[in-house]
């Protein structure tokens, strides 16, 4: 039998609470087609087997878009069996129900699958070599869902901020009213990523319908350094603290990083159609949505 043309598209999309499910609920008002259902981790909690099951046997799903995940990095490193759950066993849960009731997984992973050893931006043919104990879980994730399904998108992002949740913008501004000068980290090199951007092309792929499965990376356009990324804040709200450039070795934390995250986003660009925005410009719209 023929689907109606104007069906509704039914999205289930989890980890609601975090900074990319909040971006999805503000984006989702533009799509009053669409019937999203909005989990957060006290709904649903997709280290539940059993959870996951019992919600895709009552409701259809077209689409489970997963913005559930681990994402302490430093802590992970000690945490080791809790980003496993997370991101890889929950994620092949959340495969699995996808694959028994035809729903179409969207699922968001990292570039800290990358080791950081090259300095020509990434792209999805490149042999990812995660450096800690987050994007190896991460990885471990991407695979189950290669694994298990054939109707899949999955998304590297990175250098996740927003408005919501806790991030590197919020904490430069914290900072920004407690001193009069910090130091910054200048040897490590990506792509600053609004998670209003990501939730607004992750709904166009929904939107175009294209059947292109697979992995793509996605970010917003431009390289920076996180001492650029905290420069770039500061003078946008005008405030003159002082900012040292540090190495990576004078603020060692407990996760190592990649010293270069830069994706090529081509593959996604032509596919869907999208402009990339400029991540000075994404930064610029989203600060005055914090202060
Ligand atoms: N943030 C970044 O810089 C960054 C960079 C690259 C890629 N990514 C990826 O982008 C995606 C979105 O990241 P984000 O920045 O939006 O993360 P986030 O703000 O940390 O949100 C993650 C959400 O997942 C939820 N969650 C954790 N465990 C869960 C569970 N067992 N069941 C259900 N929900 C659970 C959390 O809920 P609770 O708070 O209630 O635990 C939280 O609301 C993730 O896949 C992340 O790996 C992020």
């Amino acid at each position: 039998m023929e689907e109606p043309i104007n069906k509704f598209i039914k999205i289930l999309v989890t980890g609601a609470k975090g900074q990319l499910g909040r971006c999805l609920q503000d984006v989702a008002i533009r799509f009053p087609n669409y019937d999203f259902h909005f989990k957060s981790s006290t709904d649903l909690d997709i280290t539940s087997k059993a959870g996951i099951e019992t919600l895709f046997e009552s409701e259809k799903f077209d689409y489970c878009i997963n913005c559930a995940a681990y994402t302490a990095v430093d802590k992970a490193e000690t945490d080791q069996e809790k980003a496993f759950l997370v991101n890889a066993e929950a994620v092949k849960y959340l495969a699995e129900g996808c694959k028994e009731h035809k729903t179409i997984l969207i699922h968001i992973s990292t570039d800290f699958v990358f080791d950081g050893a090259k300095r020509t931006p990434y792209t999805e043919e490149d042999i990812p070599n995660p450096k800690n104990v987050y994007g190896a879980s991460k990885l471990k994730g991407e695979h189950y869902v290669q694994e298990i399904l054939e109707h899949y998108f999955i998304i590297r992002t990175s250098w996740v901020y927003s408005e919501y949740g806790h991030n590197f913008v919020k904490t430069m501004l914290r900072l920004g009213k407690e001193r009069k000068e910090i130091s910054v980290v200048n040897d490590q090199l990506g792509s600053p990523t609004y998670a209003g951007d990501l939730a607004s092309v992750i709904l166009k792929i929904v939107s175009s319908k294209k059947v292109r499965y697979g992995l793509y990376h996605y970010s917003n356009e431009g390289v920076a350094s996180w001492y650029d990324f905290a420069k770039a804040i500061f003078d946008k709200i005008g405030n003159e603290i002082h900012i040292t450039p540090i190495t990576t070795l004078e603020f060692p934390t407990p996760a190592k990083r990649p010293e270069f995250s830069v994706m090529d986003k081509s593959k996604f660009k032509n596919i869907f159609k999208v402009e990339t925005e400029e991540w000075k410009d994404s930064l610029n719209k989203v600060l005055p949505l914090i202060k």
